[in-house]
């Protein structure tokens, strides 16, 4: 658990108060949201909160370097964490997929052991999440994950604190996703889990989360998970959010044709915005206009997309903060 918030200051965000950093994160790995308890994640929000809100402006990352490693592209991603590092005080290099050829030129092992003794912490971007294991183990440093094939946790945690400024509290929410039951879901689903909200994942056959993301989300619930998997767009009803993400992820491009016939029914356009008329529409970007959702709703009154992205920048400064964990 954390011992952040100073005595007396509001748990919800918006109130004009200094905000304290709590150490227990310090020194951790962030791969997961389930790696954390619910207060932590509670805790990790209120705190991208508060550095939107000009409550916590230390820079922690003073004299400290940050390696950034990208084995698939990146815009959010790289650019979030280059300007967030820099906020924070800190200095970043970061690497592409030629420069370390991770697996290929040396072992992720020794990759990490090396990185170990130049730097301070790592991003990185990795195809497989077994490697991001891999990585953070052989790492004595924070390892922060930026996206693999089994979740995208940073995503998550911008999310969760745009929809608590779209829509309030958490506890109330229903967010429907409505696509690929990949990375994006699945950290989504493990939010639910921490978070408390409703969570309805609407997927084509064959393409539901795994059921090894449902059970590790059953293990953090402290109650009954609140995810529900379909294939029914029924299940829109009453949603607090309509979310979804590109049909074909990274390193799924050659199913491109055939993840288009799978998922032409599950596109996101008006007629589905009208049947959720309390919704805000939610996509991870970048997005595929004319695919999983139209012009109309990404450009449309209730779309938050750019807000998610903004929000990335504040929830990694977050992370950041708290891994570092030092004064302020
Ligand atoms: N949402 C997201 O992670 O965007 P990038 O792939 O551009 O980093
Ligand atoms: N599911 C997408 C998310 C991109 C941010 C992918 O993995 O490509």
């Amino acid at each position: 658990m954390i011992a952040s918030v100073k005595k007396g200051s509001p748990r919800t965000h918006g109130v004009a108060s200094e905000f304290v950093v709590r150490n227990s994160l310090k020194g951790r790995d962030f791969i997961d949201l389930a790696d954390l308890d619910a207060e932590e994640l509670r805790h990790l929000v209120e705190l991208a909160h508060a550095i939107k809100a000009g409550r916590w402006s230390h820079r922690p990352l003073e004299g400290r370097h940050i390696a950034m490693l990208f084995q698939k592209p990146s815009h959010r991603t790289r650019v979030s964490f280059e300007v967030g590092i820099a906020r924070l005080g800190g200095t970043t290099t970061t690497l592409s997929e030629q420069d370390v050829q991770l697996g290929v030129r040396e072992t992720v092992s020794d990759a990490a052991r090396v990185l170990d003794r130049y730097v301070d912490g790592v991003v990185a971007r990795l195809r497989s999440h077994a490697d991001m294991l891999e990585l953070a183990s052989a790492s004595a440093r924070p390892v922060i994950n930026g996206l693999t094939d089994r979740s995208h946790p940073c995503q998550a945690l911008a999310d969760l604190v745009t929809l608590e400024e779209a829509r309030g509290a958490l506890a109330g929410q229903h967010v429907v996703f409505i696509g690929d039951g990949n990375n994006v879901a699945a950290s989504l689903i493990e939010a639910s889990a921490l978070a408390g909200f409703a969570l309805t994942v609407v997927s084509p056959h064959g393409y539901e989360p795994k059921a090894d993301v449902l059970d590790r989300a059953r293990s953090i619930s402290s109650g009954p998970l609140r995810v529900t998997l379909t294939s029914d767009l029924a299940a829109i009803d009453g949603a607090t959010a309509i979310y979804t993400d590109v049909w074909a992820s990274m390193g799924h491009e050659n199913e491109r044709d055939e993840r288009r016939k799978a998922f032409a029914e599950y596109q996101v356009n008006e007629a589905v915005m009208e049947a959720a008329p309390g919704a805000v529409f939610m996509h991870c970007l970048p997005a595929h206009r004319g695919q999983e959702v139209t012009d109309e709703v990404i450009d449309g009154p209730r779309s938050v997309v750019f807000d998610q992205a903004e929000n990335r920048l504040y929830a990694q400064m977050a992370v950041m903060a708290e891994l570092f964990g030092t004064e302020g």
